[in-house]
C-alpha cells in the first residue's frame, strides 16, 4: 500500500511507540486520527501533525465501539495501545487481569472486526497489531502480558489468512526492548549486560514497511533476542532455563516494580 493520502487510526498514540509511529505515518503523507486516554498529549501531537484526536478508554467496550463507529472509513488501523501487565500472576486483581485482556487483546480484535469489512469492500486497507517478543517467548512475570501478545499473534495470522486476496493486509509487529521512550524505558529496568535494545524510530520504520510491503510478521529486536524467540517456539523449556540462568527472575521483579502504575 502507498501510505500517502491514506487515513490512519493509531491507538496508543500518546505513548512512546505510538508517537513515533504517528510521526512516521504523517511523514509518509497519511491523514491521522490519534487515540489514547491522555487528551492533552494527543492534542499537542495533533497540532504538530495536523491530525484529529479521538480520546478513548479501550478498557470500556462502549468506547471501543464508538471509536470504531466514528472512524469507520479509515484505510489503515494501527492497533498499538497496550499496557505492560507485568508481574507474578498472584499479584494481580481480577479487575487488572480483565483490563489487560480488554486493552491489549479485545479492543484490537473488536476494532479490526468493525473496520475490516469497509476496507474489504473498497478492496484496500491494512491492519497492524502491535504484539511483542513476549508474544513469541514466555518468561517469568509475564503470564498475562504474554497471553495477550501471543493472542494477538494468533489473531493477526489467522485474520491475514482469512483476508488473503481481499485487498486488506494484516501485519503483526514484535518489538523486543525499546529504549528512549515507551513502557520499557519508563520502567527503569537494568537488563543483563550485553542485552541490546532498539529505538521507537525503528519500530515506526518497521510498521511503515509492514504496511507498504504487506509483511505478515516483523521483529524489531537484535539478532540474539530474535533467535531466542524463534528457538522458544520449538524448545520453550530450553529457552526458559537459559533465561533463568541469565538472571530472568531478577529482571522480571524489576519490571513488576517499575510497571505497577500502568496496570
Ligand atoms: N516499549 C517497549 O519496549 C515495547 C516492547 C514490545 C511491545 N511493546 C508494545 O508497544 C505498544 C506501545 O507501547 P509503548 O512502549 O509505547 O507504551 P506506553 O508509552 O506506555 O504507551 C501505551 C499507550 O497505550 C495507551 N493505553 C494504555 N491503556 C489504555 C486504555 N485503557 N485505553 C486507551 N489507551 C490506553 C496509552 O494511552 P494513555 O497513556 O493516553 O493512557 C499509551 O498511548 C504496546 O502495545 C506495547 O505492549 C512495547
Amino acid at each position: 500500500m502507498n501510505i500517502s493520502g491514506r487515513t490512519a487510526l493509531v491507538t496508543g498514540a500518546s505513548g512512546g511507540l505510538g508517537q513515533a509511529i504517528a510521526r512516521a505515518l504523517a511523514g509518509a503523507g497519511a491523514q491521522l486520527v490519534l487515540s489514547g486516554r491522555r487528551g492533552d498529549v494527543l492534542e499537542g501531537l495533533a497540532s504538530e501533525l495536523g491530525a484529529q484526536v479521538a480520546p478513548a478508554d479501550l478498557s470500556d467496550p462502549d468506547a471501543v465501539r464508538s471509536l470504531a463507529a466514528a472512524h469507520a472509513d479509515v484505510d489503515i488501523l494501527v492497533a498499538n495501545a497496550g499496557l505492560p501487565a507485568s508481574g507474578r500472576l498472584a499479584s494481580f486483581s481480577e479487575e487488572q487481569i480483565d483490563r489487560a485482556l480488554d486493552v491489549n487483546l479485545r479492543a484490537p480484535m473488536v476494532l479490526a472486526h468493525a473496520l475490516a469489512p469497509a476496507m474489504a469492500a473498497r478492496r484496500s486497507g491494512h491492519i497492524v497489531f502491535m504484539s511483542s517478543l513476549s508474544g513469541k517467548a514466555a518468561t517469568a512475570g509475564s503470564s498475562i502480558y504474554s497471553a495477550t501478545k501471543f493472542g494477538l499473534r494468533g489473531f493477526a495470522g489467522a485474520l491475514r489468512a482469512e483476508l488473503h486476496g481481499s485487498g486488506v493486509g494484516v501485519s503483526a509487529i514484535f518489538p523486543g526492548f525499546i529504549r528512549d521512550a515507551g513502557m520499557f524505558q519508563d520502567a527503569g529496568v537494568t537488563l543483563p549486560r550485553g542485552t541490546q535494545t532498539k529505538t521507537p524510530g525503528q519500530v515506526a520504520s518497521a510498521t511503515l514497511r509492514a504496511i507498504e510491503r504487506d509483511r505478515g510478521e516483523v521483529d524489531v529486536a537484535p539478532l540474539a533476542l530474535k533467535l531466542g524467540a524463534t528457538i522458544s517456539g520449538i524448545a520453550p523449556e530450553l529457552v526458559a532455563t537459559v533465561t533463568r540462568r541469565a538472571g530472568g527472575d531478577e529482571v522480571a521483579a524489576q519490571f513488576e516494580a517499575g510497571q505497577l502504575d500502568k496496570r
